[in-house]
């Protein structure tokens, strides 16, 4: 059975993670979308608890889709759950260095190997931080990111105004 981690913050999961997800377990018998407990990026918007509710609400109508946490190298947790791949959305050629870089990292560290999906056209632009920018400013995000998680960003920044 072929295992693939999709990791990442997910801080919150945006439309483009979730196509990203779909699209792999198209290919992969069992996806572990991989959230990261200590990101090296600070100021979490959500909690641990609260981005895997959303992720697992994001993610329910995939049978062979699960979400675990990790801390530490994602190779070691790759080697704990049997994945023998990890699957990156590319967005742009600003994405392309720094995910070759880590690619080559975990390939040297594990023999694991990456790969890329092109990022879905109207997906390029989304990320998590500029998500959380717009929402925190009251723009409308209620494309870039599922229903659930636009009404979590709402509700979080009217509390805060
Ligand atoms: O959503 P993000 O923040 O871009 O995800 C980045 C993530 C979590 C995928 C990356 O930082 C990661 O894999 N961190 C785990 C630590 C690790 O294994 N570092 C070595 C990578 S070469």
């Amino acid at each position: 059975m072929a295992t693939a981690l999709c990791p990442g913050s997910f801080d919150p999961v945006t439309n483009g993670h979730l196509d990203i997800i779909e699209r792999t377990a198209r290919h992969f018998d069992d996806v572990i979308v991989a959230v990261i407990r200590n990101p090296q990026k600070t100021g979490s918007l959500f909690t641990l608890e609260e981005r895997q509710e959303l992720l697992h609400e994001c993610v329910k109508h995939l049978s062979n889709v699960r979400i675990e946490f990790f801390k530490g190298l994602l190779v070691e947790f790759a080697k704990e759950h049997g994945a023998s791949s990890i699957v990156k959305g590319l967005r742009a050629v600003s994405d392309f260095d720094y995910e070759l870089q880590m690619a080559q990292m975990n390939q040297r560290l594990s023999g694991i190997d990456t790969f890329f999906i092109s990022t879905s056209p109207q997906y390029s632009f989304l990320s998590s931080s500029l998500v959380k920018e717009v929402a925190r400013f009251g723009g409308d995000v209620s494309t870039m990111v599922p229903p659930v998680v636009a009404e979590r960003l709402q509700g979080r920044f009217v509390q805060e105004a």
